[in-house]
């Protein structure tokens, strides 16, 4: 019978910095004391890797939890990332964010969409918002500002030392090309954060990531709210196939895939487990993979940033 355990492996950055592979995810972690106390029981249970983003606002929660903790922060890989409305100024983003989080750096900072939101509606200094146009729609900016411009300006901060790696997060194979090949490139960036599980395994994306060294974290890891993909039959099968639970099968397929796995979870028993992976057999493995041959692929995480389109 398999016997999950604590997964402290590490992965490699293109910028030599190590990063864990299992992290603890805290989008919609928002109710009073979510964020404060997920993180607080991730890190006492093991976890050394947390991920944020200014648009979650549980900046101030997480980097409260990081500082109260007992672990010295140089073991601890936190991530955060610049929201769409800042995509101008994306310095100040992250000065902001290392605001609420009470850090003087974070270890990775990502751009979290390839859309600029129009900062020019933002009426009361407050960017973490999405801003709407008179007919209802959203206000990506589609002219006069673009990821490129952005990534340009981000490639300026590893050298002020507040973020040791940059990186983007929803960028498809184009997107990246586009970026790579862009006059201004210089930084090939650390990371990509994309949504990922057995019903959207975006095989071609892992790959064209790795070969280009740019490391694959993967968000919505268990199928976002609710989890759904722990209902899934072949994984339920999986799971009292090796006495785990269905958590451990599903985590433990992504960690096999070789990439990072950001599960997010509030409830202390949740993400004690979430850490434990173990080994699926090549069998096992298979199974779990051809979930999405047989069902289908489904994308849970589909903004509408019309006339933008991310993932193509
Ligand atoms: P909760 O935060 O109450 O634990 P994802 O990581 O794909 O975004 O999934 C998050 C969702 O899955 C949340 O609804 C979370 O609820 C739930 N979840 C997280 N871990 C587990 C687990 N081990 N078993 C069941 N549900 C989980």
């Amino acid at each position: 019978m398999a016997q999950p355990k604590n997964n402290t492996a590490l992965l490699k950055l293109n910028t030599g910095a190590s990063i864990p592979s299992v992290g603890l995810g805290t989008w919609k972690s928002t109710g009073v004391d979510d964020g404060y106390k997920s993180v607080i029981k991730a890190l006492e249970v093991g976890y050394r890797h947390i991920d944020t983003a200014a648009i979650y606002k549980n900046e101030d929660q997480v980097g409260k939890a990081i500082n109260d903790s007992g672990v010295p922060r140089s073991e601890i890989f936190v991530t955060t990332k610049l929201w769409c409305t800042q995509q101008h100024n994306p310095k100040e983003g992250l000065e902001q964010s290392l605001k609420r989080l009470g850090l003087d750096y974070v270890d990775l900072y990502l751009m979290h969409w390839p859309v600029p939101l129009n900062p020019r509606s933002i009426k009361d200094g407050n960017y973490l918002t999405i801003p709407i146009k008179a007919d209802g729609t959203r206000d990506v900016e589609t002219t006069s500002w673009n990821f490129i411009k952005t990534w340009e300006l981000m490639q300026e901060l590893p050298a002020t030392g507040l973020t040791r790696a940059i990186g983007v997060s929803n960028f498809s194979i184009n997107n990246i090309k586009d970026l790579l090949a862009s006059p201004g490139n210089r930084i090939t960036p650390a990371a990509n954060q994309v949504e990922l599980h057995p019903l959207l395994p975006q095989q071609e994306l892992i790959d064209f990531c790795k070969s280009k060294g740019i490391i694959v974290e993967a968000y919505s890891p268990l199928g976002s709210n609710n989890a759904p993909l722990l209902s899934e039959k072949t994984v339920i099968e999986v799971a009292k196939k090796n006495n785990v639970t269905p958590a451990e099968v599903v985590i433990s397929w992504h960690v096999q895939r070789g990439y990072v796995v950001l599960p997010k979870s509030v409830n202390a028993d949740r993400i004690t487990s979430n850490l434990k992976t173990f080994s699926l057999s090549d069998e096992d493995f298979k199974a779990v993979s051809d979930i999405s041959k047989i069902e289908g692929e489904k994308r849970v995480v589909v903004p509408d940033w019309a006339p933008f389109v991310p993932f193509i």
